[in-house]
């Protein structure tokens, strides 16, 4: 198997990378710059993007929206032709406000995850957007593929397929996640491939399968593109980039974290997360965090007796604060120091075309 180029909304890319979208203010603009000059496709996490803004606090949906524009204009300024998506969890109130909104901006998709979108066609069909998923089963894959051919008569662009190794939150049972019985992502993609290609021959086009969680070079790479992924989701690699828009507070922690440092957490969203361990995490340990206020973000949380407020605990790290929470994928430990985005690319490539011998003489 080879590297194929991907496309997306029409627009194609050689290298089939997609930088996964980073909330909350993780992945913005000066990643998805970095990372379309570099020749992958970028998204950016919407996820209570206008956190340090002054009046998120008392309306938060109008300081994500015009965080969301001003972000995306960024991007558009510098990169009008590149491929940019928007992540929009699944999980947060209002979903259908805000894909509404993301369907008159200048991006090329929504991919949407943390729980079933259902109905993200319903919000986006008639607009430029297209629309993807993220899952973490073929039976998640199968309930989306069978709803959106029924109910709307669309297909997603893509589908991520998210395995156990990921940041951020997992689509898996704690219980699973505890006693591993959870699937290979090589092998959610297999099973999820045989779905896809069902309604792949029903309309006639391509779905390009991408999997995402603990890839982190090459090999990683090659490995997912073996099983017969179009290509991979990479994202906690990125952290450590020089471009990427997180608090260099934020950076350091995954440059220096140790194996030992990767833990798993409970979120209010219902989920367990992975982060890496800190002040924070051993807290949890023994007492519930106290919240500061609320902006009613996801509809999963139950708000009361909750172990901690996830945008509170997010934002903070995200500008600064090494005491809140640091999502992470499994592999951080690996990552060493900080780079440039295009050294980190390149360096995938390379040793992706490597291990798939696609390249010679080295
Ligand atoms: C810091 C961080 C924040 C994340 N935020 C989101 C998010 O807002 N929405 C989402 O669907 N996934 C989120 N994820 C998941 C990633 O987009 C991605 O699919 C996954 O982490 C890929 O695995 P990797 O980090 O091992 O490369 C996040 C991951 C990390 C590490």
């Amino acid at each position: 198997m080879g590297l194929k180029p991907l496309r997306i909304n029409g627009k194609t890319v050689d290298i089939p990378i997609i930088q996964g979208g980073m909330g909350i203010r993780i992945s913005l603009s000066k990643l998805a710059n970095a990372c379309i000059n570099s020749g992958i496709v970028s998204t950016i996490s919407a996820a209570q993007i206008g956190f340090l803004n002054k009046n998120f606090r008392k309306d938060p949906m109008g300081e994500n929206k015009i965080e969301l524009k001003k972000e995306i204009d960024k991007i558009r300024e510098i990169n009008p032709d590149g491929i940019l998506g928007v992540n929009l969890m699944h999980a947060i109130n209002h979903f259908d406000e805000y894909a509404r909104f993301l369907s008159t901006m200048d991006i090329d998709f929504i991919v949407s995850g943390a729980g079933l979108p259902l109905d993200l066609p319903e919000y986006i069909k008639d607009s430029k957007v297209k629309g993807a998923f993220i899952v973490s089963s073929a039976r998640a894959a199968k309930i989306l593929l069978k709803s959106w051919d029924r109910r709307y008569n669309y297909m997603p662009e893509f589908v991520v397929c998210e395995g156990p190794l990921a940041g951020g939150h997992l689509g898996f049972s704690k219980e699973d996640m505890e006693s591993g019985n959870v699937m290979s992502l090589e092998d959610i993609v297999g099973e999820t491939k045989q779905i896809v290609k069902i309604y792949e021959e029903k309309y006639g086009i391509t779905i390009p399968i991408i999997a995402g969680g603990g890839v982190h070079d090459g090999k990683d790479m090659a490995r997912m593109i073996n099983v017969g992924a179009d290509g991979v989701q990479i994202s906690t690699r990125f952290i450590a980039s020089y471009e990427c828009d997180a608090h260099l507070n934020y950076k350091m922690m995954i440059v220096n974290s140790k194996e030992s440092d990767i833990v798993r957490i409970s979120s209010p969203a219902g989920l367990p997360g992975r982060a890496v361990k800190n002040f924070l995490t051993e807290k949890l340990k023994k007492e519930n965090i106290e919240v500061s206020y609320c902006v009613d973000c996801l509809k999963t949380c139950k708000k009361v007796g909750i172990p901690y407020c996830i945008t509170e605990q997010l934002g903070n790290s995200s500008a600064g604060d090494d005491n809140g929470l640091i999502f992470t994928g499994a592999k951080a430990y690996l990552i060493d120091k900080l780079d440039y985005v295009e050294s980190i690319v390149n360096e995938i490539i390379r040793d992706c075309k490597l291990e798939l011998n696609l390249l010679g003489g080295m």
